[in-house]
């Protein structure tokens, strides 16, 4: 079947989460943060992707944004940098205005003339997901933008997969769904969705119950596979 609809992963797949705190290492007078900074940027996502999913498991469920603090407080301290309220609140902030991986508009603009519906479907609350998408420039591109909240959980629980048949009616078959999170790629693969993975770091495949159809290291090759 054709695919029709191509649904995005927000961050770490259109939106680069270590930009905010590789721009913010670059600011000056942030010598100490510059050392730490990689390590606070992988403590960070780390923590934030592991509360989403404990916060499923326990029923507690609090937006992105709430996570997204909790996780960045979390590599704050683990590195030292607890105490640095102008550091965090700067963190955040960036957060809010991440730089997208180069090649995403170019990308985008191909599958729109190609006639695609795009979409992203992501973790992110809606004003996270609306800030960083006009940050980027890239709204004119994007036919819509899903969160989780309309559903309240987070990936990958099916009903947030489900979202984008709800929205677009479309069958899973005519989708392609694309992510830089092997585990959601994994997930959105079992559901029925075409998956991409896309695997800038040249990880293993999860070893969950289903694999991503294709593998590719950015995002320049997507609209390829979907003419035709
Ligand atoms: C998202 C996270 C998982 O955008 O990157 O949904």
């Amino acid at each position: 079947m054709p695919i029709t609809t191509c649904i995005f992963d927000a961050y770490g797949t259109l939106f680069d989460v270590a930009a905010a705190a590789r721009s913010a290492a670059a600011e000056p007078g942030r010598e100490v943060f510059a050392r730490h900074w990689p390590a606070i940027a992988e403590k960070w996502r780390l923590k934030q992707l592991q509360y989403t999913w404990l916060r499923t498991v326990m029923g507690e469920h609090v937006g992105f944004w709430q996570i997204t603090q909790d996780g960045l407080d979390w590599a704050l301290e683990a590195e030292g940098l607890g105490d640095d309220a102008e550091l965090r609140e700067r963190l955040l902030q960036l957060y809010w205005e991440l730089a997208t991986y180069p090649e995403v508009p170019a990308m985008l603009k191909a599958l729109k003339e190609a006639g695609k519906d795009t979409a992203i479907l992501s973790n992110g609350a809606p004003d996270m997901l609306d800030g960083a998408v006009k940050s980027a420039g890239i709204g004119p591109l994007l036919d819509d933008v899903l969160s989780v909240e309309s559903v309240g959980i987070f990936k990958p629980a099916r009903v947030v997969y489900d979202l984008v048949g709800q929205r677009f009616g479309c069958a899973p078959e005519e989708v392609l769904f694309v992510s830089s999170n092997g585990w959601d790629a994994c997930a959105a693969a079992g559901y029925g969705f075409n998956t991409v993975w896309v695997n800038r770091a040249g990880d293993p495949v999860d070893r969950l119950p289903a694999a991503p159809d294709r593998q590719l290291s950015d995002l320049s090759g997507i609209p390829d596979l979907v003419r035709g």
